[in-house]
């Protein structure tokens, strides 16, 4: 069932964290739908068991899934060992789990803020560590796209650790690429909008809120899931075989415009 890649290799297979819900589960199945095997790795395993099931059932690759907590760098080695032997050479990584933080500085303490940065950005850099043996073995083709934000772009008062988590992945964009594209490995970020996923099920809940939010966008709505999900498998795929250290801004053009 699985497709060939461009040099008629079997396609690599795809982990990604966060695969359980919003984002990352449409990934998974947008990557599952052309072929790619991929691992499902998140702090709820019943979701990321559920998400891989979908994948095996609807699009019949490979997959292997893992309740995890990304914090816990400790575990990636075993974790990534298994991972491999259920889906064969590992030759893409999102990272798309996250969490949102705690509110303005005058709420943040020192354990809110790791826990921010420690899921959102450190795991990132360690997880990417741990992977290069498996993504250059599964080369020519392996790349990396993490999911920062707008807000990696722009301040939002109520959100300081999750813009500096984001800003903070843009940076380790620029720098891992220089550093990996000796190995020929891609690593690139998508900065989505508003996305409508279970993480922002509370803010959208508000019907002003979300007309507001909506009304900020030129094309007049927010996201769905499934358009991240295909902005990230084309920047995993060869179609984007010399992007590498820069972000993707899909946002329906929130920031490009003033609110005014
Ligand atoms: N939804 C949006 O509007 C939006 C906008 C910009 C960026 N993003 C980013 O996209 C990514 C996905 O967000 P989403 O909206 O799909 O959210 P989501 O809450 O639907 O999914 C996030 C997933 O990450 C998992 N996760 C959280 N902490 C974890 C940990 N410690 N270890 C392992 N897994 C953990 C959760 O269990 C969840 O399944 C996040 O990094 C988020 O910051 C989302």
């Amino acid at each position: 069932m699985n497709k060939e890649n461009f040099l008629g290799k079997p396609c690599s297979g795809v982990l990604i964290t966060g695969g359980g819900s919003g984002i990352g589960k449409s990934t998974a199945l947008a990557l599952a739908q052309v072929g790619r095997p991929v691992g499902i790795w998140d702090l709820n395993g019943e979701n990321a068991q559920h998400v891989a099931n979908e994948c095996n059932d609807l699009y019949g690759v490979k997959t292997a899934f893992l309740q995890i907590d990304v914090r816990n760098s400790y575990l990636f080695d075993d974790a990534l060992n298994t991972c491999k032997n259920q889906i064969g050479p590992i030759g893409g990584f999102v990272h798309a789990a996250g969490i949102p933080g705690p509110g303005p500085i005058d709420m943040v303490d020192d354990e809110l803020w790791d826990s921010v940065l420690d899921v959102n950005l450190r795991a990132a850099a360690i997880l990417t560590k741990n992977l290069i043996p498996t993504l250059k073995e599964a080369n020519p083709g392996s790349a990396i796209v993490f999911l920062s934000s707008i807000e990696g772009h722009v301040g939002s008062g109520f959100l300081p650790a999750y813009c500096a988590s984001k800003a903070g992945l843009l940076g380790l964009t620029r720098s891992l690429a220089q550093r990996l594209g000796t190995d020929s490995i891609r690593v690139n970020s998508i900065c989505p909008g508003v996305v409508d996923t279970p993480m922002m099920a509370p803010v959208l809940a508000f019907g002003e809120l979300k007309e507001k939010l909506e009304k900020q966008a030129p094309l007049g709505r927010v996201c769905s899931p499934d358009e991240i999900a295909t902005s990230i498998r084309f920047l995993l795929s060869n179609e984007a075989s010399f992007i590498t250290g820069t972000s993707l801004i899909v946002d329906g053009g929130f920031i490009a415009v003033s609110a005014l």
